[in-house]
């Protein structure tokens, strides 16, 4: 049901951003086939504002295609100062997901998720809710999201006594983070739900963005999420022998890094970011890169012991 490659607004499409550019990596992408668009209630900044970027592109032409998309949101993560702002508390998350159909202004979301466990709040009461929202018309499927295995499995029995549609895991998965591997793959599989792999460019670090230094309007050069120090020599040296394999491949590293995840058949899409449209469309070749290009068992170990550090 999702394309390959999905498309993230975590970055770029909030209120500090430049409106035109957001607008156009959207309508490019969904010309592109990318038909998947995920959003959370924080996504910015400011908190809300990509929500905010998304309903007005729908607003200027998009929407036209809204049966034609899968949009998703999320709640679990600050979004209000103030008592029900966060977590996973019936209370917040219908109040958040009717937050943010009214910034995206549609009726409902493809996909609601939750966006990280609750330490406090009972799952039973934060998948009650995601069965409650699917039942009011407000979602039509549900997911969740940074849920480790075991916590995975206890969402995924609740959901299913409630028959609740249950369709995917959103987790961080790529070559420099690998935690899916150790468990959560298997969890999903066996109840047969998908597994979106978000950051899979590790924010940009496994493309050729920071080969030569941290260039100005990088996402590391803007003091957030990515820092410098993530940069460090040692990971720098394997981004360079992994550039290589790429090269010698005939592909960039951004497509290579995403066509490593797709190899397992258990992930259904890559969600990436990008900030402009020639990014997109260099990881969008992945998709014709799985068939004419595929990864030989050699590459996959080569790939294997830069990752290991040999
Ligand atoms: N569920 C969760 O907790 C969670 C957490 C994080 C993300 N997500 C989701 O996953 C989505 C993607 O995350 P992400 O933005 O970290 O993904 P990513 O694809 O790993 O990184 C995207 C960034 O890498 C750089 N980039 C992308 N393609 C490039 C290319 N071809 N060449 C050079 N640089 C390239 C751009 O940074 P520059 O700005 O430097 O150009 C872009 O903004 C988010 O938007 C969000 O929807 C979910």
């Amino acid at each position: 049901m999702l394309p390959k490659v999905s498309l993230g607004l975590w970055h770029n499409f909030g209120s500090v951003d430049v409106y035109e550019n957001a607008k156009s990596i959207l309508f490019h992408a969904f010309d592109r086939g990318v038909t998947h668009f995920d959003l959370a209630n924080n996504y910015g900044p400011v908190p809300g504002s990509a929500e905010i970027t998304f309903g007005r592109v729908l607003k200027e032409g998009l929407g036209a295609h809204r049966d034609e998309m899968v949009i998703s949101t999320k709640a679990g993560y600050i979004m209000w100062d103030g008592p029900y702002g966060v977590w996973g508390s019936r209370k917040h998350l219908i109040a958040s997901l009717d937050q943010s159909l009214k910034r995206m202004g549609v009726e409902y979301v493809d996909i609601f998720y939750h966006h990280r466990p609750d330490p406090e709040t009972p799952i039973e009461e934060s998948m009650a809710a995601l069965d409650q929202i699917v039942r009011s018309g407000k979602a039509l499927y549900v997911g969740i999201s940074n849920y480790k295995p075991a916590e995975a499995r206890r969402a995924f029995e609740i959901l299913r006594e409630q028959k609740t549609p249950f369709i995917i895991h959103q987790a961080r998965y790529n070559m420099f983070d690998r935690w899916v591997e150790d468990g959560l793959l298997d969890v999903t599989n066996e109840f047969g739900v998908g597994v979106i792999a978000f950051s899979p460019l590790a924010q940009g670090l496994l493309t050729n963005r920071y080969l030569n230094g941290i260039p100005e309007g990088s996402r590391m050069s803007k003091g957030g999420f990515l820092k410098p120090e993530a940069l460090t020599d040692e990971k720098l040296a394997r981004i360079i022998k992994l550039n290589e394999i790429a090269t010698r491949r005939g592909q960039t590293l951004a497509e290579m890094a995403l066509q490593w995840i797709l190899r397992d058949q258990r992930v259904t899409s890559v969600l990436v970011g990008a900030s402009s449209t020639a990014q997109l469309d260099t990881n969008l070749t992945v998709v014709e890169a799985l068939e004419k290009n595929p990864l030989s068992a050699a590459d996959l170990s080569e790939i294997e012991s830069v990752l290991n550090g040999k």
